[in-house]
């Protein structure tokens, strides 16, 4: 889970790490409202959106007074970073900088542990600064029980090379971000610019912060980040509703019953979609598994069918230890609970253990939205081509 700037502020702050005031604003009068509290002066408007390179595109200005912070604010709002449309923007007071740096911390997969990076040459795109000039960015490998002691820390700044005199107050931040790292279980914490201003004081300008979702069971904190994480939103209700399902792209809803079932089935889906106007692609990866209950078939359709961009359903359900026949009967008894929350087609294929009761409930509910297939590619075609039209 990434937490977008203004979250990772808040973070920083509460482990003492020096960050700069900052107020978030939705709207160009709760910008002025912002402004106000901030004081006066100079402020730096920033887009919250969860992608880099938001200076580069327009969502980091400079503001220097009320009324310029307003129209920044309203500006800043109605851009769209890299697909991600400005929801939020966060006010801070400008800050008279004069040297930027690089730091972070972060799980790094081929090493199996945690490493710490580092550069003096801060502020720029990180990714260019790493190809174009390795040598300018120290990893250092952490140990995860000793993590950034004062020891480690002075060995950071010392080979990237920063200037002696600021060598304890950086090194003295490092550890701090070491703690929100660790007592946050993070798997990235980024600052760049880490800053030194012109009166020599350290900050965290920007802050780059990736939860471990695993250990969202011991984080009651990590509630208050629930509404703000946008389209990921469903995959957070499907998982309290203990549904394995992930958000794909697509138009074409998709429930199945096995992990490997349902995945062939989103093969099958976007090679009918392949041949569709529009190319209607998979919209989820959703496996009820064993036991489909009405309740269970239910909260699949209703997270499914609240996804906007669906527009057909495809069930696919091969009975073994569960028999068709309890999955028609799920299907029609979810159908009935949904009610009117039940509104796009829906295409069934079923196969396996008691696969002609299962038809014949179908065939005997004889619902508006049901349409019965034989095959998996005869069904797919189907709700590819119902998205394709998009009847709903
Ligand atoms: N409070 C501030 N006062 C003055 N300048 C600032 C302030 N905050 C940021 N800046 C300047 O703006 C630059 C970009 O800011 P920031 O790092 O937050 O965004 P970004 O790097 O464009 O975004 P991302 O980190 O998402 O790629 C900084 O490198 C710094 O030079
Ligand atoms: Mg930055």
């Amino acid at each position: 889970m990434d937490l977008l700037e203004y979250q990772a502020r808040e973070l920083f702050e509460r482990f003492d790490v020096p960050v700069l005031a900052g107020r978030t604003a939705t709207t160009p009068e709760e910008a002025r409202q912002a402004y106000a509290e901030l004081g006066s002066g100079t402020v730096v408007v920033k887009a919250q959106v969860r992608t880099g390179g938001r200076g580069k595109a327009g969502g980091v200005k400079l503001a220097r007074s009320e009324e310029a912070a307003v129209e920044t604010a309203a500006e800043i709002l109605d851009l769209e970073i890299k697909g991600h449309p400005v929801d939020v923007v966060m006010l801070s007071p400008g800050a008279d900088i004069a040297e930027e740096f690089y730091f972070s911390i972060l799980l790094d997969r081929a090493t199996r542990g945690y490493l710490a990076m580092c550069s003096v040459e801060g502020g720029v795109d990180i990714e260019t600064l790493a190809e174009e000039r390795p040598e300018a960015l120290v990893k250092i490998p952490l140990d995860v029980d000793e993590g950034i002691t004062a020891d480690v820390a002075r060995r950071i700044v010392t080979e990237a090379g920063f200037p002696e005199d600021i060598h304890a107050p950086v090194g003295q931040v490092l550890q701090k971000l070491w703690t929100v790292f660790k007592e946050s279980d993070a798997t990235l914490v980024e600052v760049n610019p880490l800053v030194k201003t012109a009166d020599g004081t350290i900050l965290a300008l920007d802050g780059k912060v990736t939860l471990d979702e695993n250990a969202d069971f011991r984080h009651e904190e990590w509630q208050q980040y629930d509404e703000t994480t946008g389209q990921v939103d469903l995959e957070r209700q499907a998982r309290e509703l203990d549904l394995n399902y992930v958000k794909l792209d697509g138009s074409v809803g998709v429930i199945g019953n096995g992990a490997g079932l349902v995945m062939s089935t989103l093969d099958v889906v976007a090679a009918a979609g392949e041949e569709m106007p529009g190319k209607p692609k998979p919209a989820n990866f959703l496996d009820i598994g064993g036991g489909a209950s009405a309740q269970v078939m239910a909260n699949g359709l209703r997270i499914i069918m609240s996804d906007p961009q669906v527009k057909s359903v495809f069930v696919n359900v091969f009975g073994g230890i569960t028999a068709c026949s309890d999955v028609a009967n799920g299907i029609v008894n979810a159908l009935e609970m949904l009610g009117d929350e039940a509104r796009l087609p829906i295409v069934v294929r079923l196969d396996g253990n008691s696969v002609d009761v299962g038809k014949a409930i179908l065939a005997e509910a004889d619902h508006p939205l049901i349409t019965v297939k034989n095959t998996m590619d005869e069904a797919a075609r189907t709700a590819a081509k119902l998205a394709a039209e998009g009847k709903n």
